[in-house]
């Protein structure tokens, strides 16, 4: 179903999706939120790992979901996997900071290769809208990580010149560190609290991170489908956290032994930086930054969106940075969302 103000399609209309890296954090999360209203007919997951997909099988009994085994390095399969596909959310990636340091070129497959792969796919079955997941670490990057995801943004903005004037639309979601998702900070401490080891190990007292939950994470990709015209950098305004606050909310009577910063990583994450300021705009709970390049086939000013919500440019020295950040979540806040988990 067409919402002819802007001729967009709403996310309440039946569609088909596929979210590629579903069986990850954010795509179990995403899954599970999509699956309990009827906006969608056919769910589409595409990983390579079969386990993970036989888990998931057995965790969720619904008749629109289907697996598909692949690698987004492979334009074939996801040609194949995207045939009728509306909406694609793409989260598939390698993340690992140091792993990325040290397996350079792994990375690049993964994160601009299978970027592009999904950007030709996408274009190819006339797919409605994608959004592709990004991350603080994309914001001048300090490590490979960073520096594949700044380069897959970059493509999927561009893609939208590719598009032209067709009707498949590209944006990103860039936000920070995702609160207990695999592989991060919370779930290897209270794996080391488990165990009854002397102490947390931190790398830097002075570290700070954007925070964000999963639930928010999968709203704010959610309202973005709906409120994306092609081209957009989306960033949620969220708090940031001091490293040992996270250690303090876990466990407040173990020491903490300073390790050092490991390969690739900063002291404090930026969103964007005054380089991006003077492009970017500032909206009631996020910010958008436009691109940097002109669409010549559907010209946008993006001041204003699709929801009819007004923009306004941030001052040319603002930098979202979550060690200046407005907002800190304290030890208990902290320690109230671990106890959710
Ligand atoms: N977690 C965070 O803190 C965070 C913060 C900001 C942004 N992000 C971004 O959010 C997205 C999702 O992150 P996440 O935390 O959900 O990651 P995750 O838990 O590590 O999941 C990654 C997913 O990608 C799949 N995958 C990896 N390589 C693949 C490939 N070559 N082809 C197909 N599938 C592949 C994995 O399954 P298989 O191994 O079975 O293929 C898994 O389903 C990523 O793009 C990440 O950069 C994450």
């Amino acid at each position: 179903m067409l919402n002819n103000k802007n001729n967009h399609i709403s996310i309440m209309a039946k569609q088909s999706i596929l979210i590629t890296g579903a069986t990850g954090s954010f795509g179990v999360k995403f899954i599970k939120n999509i699956l309990t209203s009827e906006e969608y007919n056919k769910v589409v997951i595409f990983s390579r790992d079969e386990l993970k997909q036989s888990e998931l099988q057995t965790y969720f009994n619904d008749e629109r979901l289907r697996y598909f085994l692949g690698d987004v390095r492979d334009y074939d399969r996801l040609n194949e996997a995207l045939k009728g596909i509306d909406i694609v959310i793409h989260a598939a990636a390698l993340k690992q900071v140091p792993s990325a340091e040290y397996n350079p070129m792994e990375i690049v497959k993964t994160n601009i290769h299978g970027a592009e792969n999904v950007i030709k796919s996408s274009l190819n079955n006339n797919v409605k809208k994608i959004i592709a997941l990004s991350t603080d670490k994309a914001a001048n990057p300090a490590n490979l990580y960073g520096a594949t995801k700044l380069v897959s943004d970059k493509l999927f903005i561009a893609a939208n010149n590719i598009a032209g004037s067709r009707e498949t639309l590209f944006s990103v979601v860039r936000y920070g560190n995702v609160a207990a998702s695999r592989g991060s900070i919370i779930p290897l401490f209270k794996k080391i609290n488990e165990k009854n080891d002397e102490s947390f190990p931190i790398t830097d007292e002075r570290m700070t991170r954007f925070w964000i939950t999963l639930d928010q994470g999968v709203k704010f990709v959610k309202d973005c489908i709906n409120n994306m015209y092609g081209g957009e950098i989306f960033i949620p305004k969220i708090p940031s956290v001091r490293i040992v606050d996270i250690a303090k909310a876990i466990n407040s009577n173990k020491k903490l032994k300073i390790v050092g910063i490991r390969p690739g990583e900063k002291l404090h994450e930026i969103m964007f930086s005054i380089d991006d300021a003077i492009r970017t705009l500032e909206f009631k709970n996020h910010y958008v930054l436009i691109p940097t390049i002109k669409f010549y086939e559907r010209p946008h000013d993006f001041i204003s969106n699709p929801k009819g919500e007004k923009g306004i440019f941030v001052d040319n020295n603002f930098e979202y940075s979550s060690d200046k950040n407005d907002v800190f979540l304290s030890v208990d806040e902290i320690k109230n969302f671990i106890d959710t988990i």
